[in-house]
């Protein structure tokens, strides 16, 4: 079982979340969140004074899959979450040790 956690632009969630469910997925969690990447936010141009804001809006959606599913969802995620330009965002797979439902007691791929 993956974990894959998708930091993407706010604005993209809508055509995120549809992808996600066109593939056949639906469990989500989607946290706001904020963050840098390499470029330390955006460097900005106000009246002449440029000034840099270091962290910037973004939105983390987590999908738990089996493991057959990661190619599959991550790029239907990266496909819908891309613009072209810097901040598009970045995706983390990591394993999942072990997923419980909470009504049944069902685990593992049972449980997703
Ligand atoms: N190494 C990292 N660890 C944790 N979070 C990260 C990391 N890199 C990026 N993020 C998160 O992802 C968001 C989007 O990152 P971003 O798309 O700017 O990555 P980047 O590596 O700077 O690529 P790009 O050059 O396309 O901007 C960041 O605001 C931050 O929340
Ligand atoms: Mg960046």
């Amino acid at each position: 079982v993956k974990k894959i956690e998708a930091i993407i632009r706010p604005d993209r969630v809508g055509v995120v979340r549809a992808a996600i469910t066109e593939a056949g997925y639906s469990g989500i969690t989607i946290t706001e969140v904020r963050g840098h990447g390499i470029q330390k936010g955006i460097a900005q141009q106000y009246r002449g004074v440029s000034y840099t804001t270091d962290i910037l809006p973004k939105a983390k959606l987590e999908v738990v899959v089996p493991d057959g599913s990661v190619k599959k969802l991550v790029t239907a995620i990266m496909d819908a979450a891309r613009t072209g330009n810097i901040g598009d965002g970045k995706i983390f797979v990591s394993t999942v040790d072990e997923v419980y439902r909470v009504r049944t007691g069902e685990s593992g791929d049972k449980a997703l």
